[in-house]
């Protein structure tokens, strides 16, 4: 772990001076460049902006919750045409789960988190959720501030951490369901209790320069995580957690990621799809420009047997790997569950798969690994110059069965066609 830390923190310095090989100073320096001045010092007597300390928030260790919930059903309720409900800087606001709901009156709502939002530490009378926005149009959350999950107590009651305990599902911090037109920017999450951000059911979405961290060894904390969500763009953002940086599963289409750092984590991964005999459909997702720092696993498609429909049109460009465990990895036996998966015939098709400049260290001898269904195989299969070697033994080899009519070009090491005939 603290490798791990010492590799991010490293990254995070090549990052801030621009000299990260993917991700490039110009892109920084627009993605900061571009951001919208915001007035630092609302005057909160205009009328669209609703402060919740106004409505009683007391950032004292108390519950605001009731406060917040007053200030968002003013703000969204307002007939202004743009509102904001401000949360002030520097002061630590203790939150039960909420939720902000829409429709609303307001054309427009914007949130600012200038603070810090913080979930209480004990595990009664919670939902599935710690904050969440439902079903508003043109919203947008930013702000600067951190939100922290105070997710320590529910990791030690995991059953990844403690096998003799159940299995049961944890909240997850942020969760964005039915939003359309929603932006999501220069944010921190922290410590969530399960995932960090999910955006369920939305369109129009752009989630940037978000900054989410927990431990490597917290439980299913991914970073972010999309579900039956369009038309999405990920950019600028550090993650390291216990789980997926990104996680993109059914439903999800036009999916665009680029100017990601991502590590401790297990990789950026579409899937898993097609549990429990499900059909799932996953396409034209880009991922670009990321690198990945000692994660369990680079660029990743995992979906269960039996399942029905499609991962498809998929490209993975401008990669970096740095010491990572099964860079490119495609696993249609995908099984995570305490009871063994049998062998089934169907499976979620995985087609038109690019990978393209992809460099860097494995930490594992098998660099490529595309572990296909033998009745479903894997199909289209792009390589364009690769280069995945072990940082000890400076070579790498490749595991590539059940794959058809796939393409290498360029520069592409370890092949795919060695052990193909
Ligand atoms: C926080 O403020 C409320 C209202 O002023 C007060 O009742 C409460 O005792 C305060 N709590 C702490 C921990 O200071
Ligand atoms: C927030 O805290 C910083 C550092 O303590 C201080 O410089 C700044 O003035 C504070 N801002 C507000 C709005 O209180
Ligand atoms: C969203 O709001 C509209 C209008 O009130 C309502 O018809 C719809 O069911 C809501 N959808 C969700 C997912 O809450
Ligand atoms: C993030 O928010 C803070 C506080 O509002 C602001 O000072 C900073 O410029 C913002 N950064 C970006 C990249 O938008
Ligand atoms: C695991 O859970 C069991 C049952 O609640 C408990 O007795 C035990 O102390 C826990 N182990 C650890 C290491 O926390
Ligand atoms: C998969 O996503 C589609 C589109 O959102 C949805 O209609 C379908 O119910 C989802 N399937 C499952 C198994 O969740
Ligand atoms: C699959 O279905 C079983 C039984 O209905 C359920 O217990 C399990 O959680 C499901 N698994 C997934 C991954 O959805
Ligand atoms: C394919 O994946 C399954 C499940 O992860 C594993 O049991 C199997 O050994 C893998 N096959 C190869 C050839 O790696
Ligand atoms: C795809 O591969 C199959 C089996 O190897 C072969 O029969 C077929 O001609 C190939 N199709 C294309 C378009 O390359």
């Amino acid at each position: 772990m603290a490798i791990h830390f010492l590799l991010f923190s490293f990254l995070v310095l090549l990052f801030n001076n621009g000299a990260s090989s993917y991700i490039s100073s110009e892109d920084l320096s627009n993605s900061l460049a571009g951001a919208p001045s915001y007035n630092d010092h609302p005057n909160s007597e205009e009328q669209n902006v609703f402060n919740v300390d106004d409505y009683g928030a007391k950032a004292n260790g108390t519950d605001d919750s009731e406060a917040f919930k007053e200030a968002w059903e003013a703000a969204c309720n307002s007939n202004s045409d743009a509102t904001v409900l401000l949360i002030p800087r520097n002061k630590t606001y203790l939150l039960r789960p909420l939720i902000f709901h829409g429709p609303c009156e307001a054309t427009s709502v914007t949130v600012k988190i200038k603070g810090n939002l913080k979930a209480p530490s004990d595990r009664s009378d919670w939902s599935n959720y710690w904050i969440k926005f439902r079903n508003v149009t043109r919203l947008t959350v930013k702000g600067g501030g951190k939100l922290d999950g105070s997710g320590q107590i529910w990791w030690q009651h995991s059953c990844k951490i403690n096998r003799t305990l159940p299995c049961t599902d944890a909240p997850t911090a942020l969760v964005f369901y039915h939003c359309r037109h929603l932006k999501v920017r220069n944010l921190t999450s922290m410590d969530s209790q399960q995932m960090h951000v999910v955006f369920s059911h939305c369109s129009n979405v752009e989630a940037v320069h978000l900054t989410i961290r927990a431990p490597e060894w917290s439980p299913n904390t991914d970073g972010i995580h999309l579900s039956s969500t369009r038309n999405m763009r990920i950019s600028n953002c550090f993650i390291g957690t216990g789980d997926d940086c990104i996680s993109i599963v059914n439903g999800s289409r036009n999916v665009h990621v680029n100017n990601i750092v991502c590590g401790p984590g297990h990789g950026i991964s579409i899937g898993s799809l097609g549990s429990n005999n499900s059909r799932a459909h996953v396409s034209k997702v880009h991922v670009e420009k990321a690198t990945l720092i000692g994660t369990t696993n680079g660029v990743r498609i995992k979906t269960w047997q039996g399942g029905h429909g499609h991962a498809k049109n998929i490209h993975f460009e401008d990669i970096s790997m740095c010491n990572v465990f099964n860079p490119i990895i495609i696993n249609q036996n995908y099984c995570d569950s305490k009871i063994p998966c049998y062998q089934q015939d169907s499976a979620v098709a995985v087609r038109e798969v690019v990978y393209k400049n992809i460099r860097g260290t494995s930490a594992t001898d098998i660099s490529i690994n595309f572990n296909c269904s033998s009745t479903v195989p894997c199909k289209h299969i792009e390589l364009q110059d690769i280069s995945l070697v072990s940082p000890d033994t400076f070579t790498s080899s490749s595991s590539c069965i059940n794959v058809i009519n796939s393409t290498e070009s360029g520069s592409v090491f370890p092949s795919c066609n060695a052990q193909r005939n």
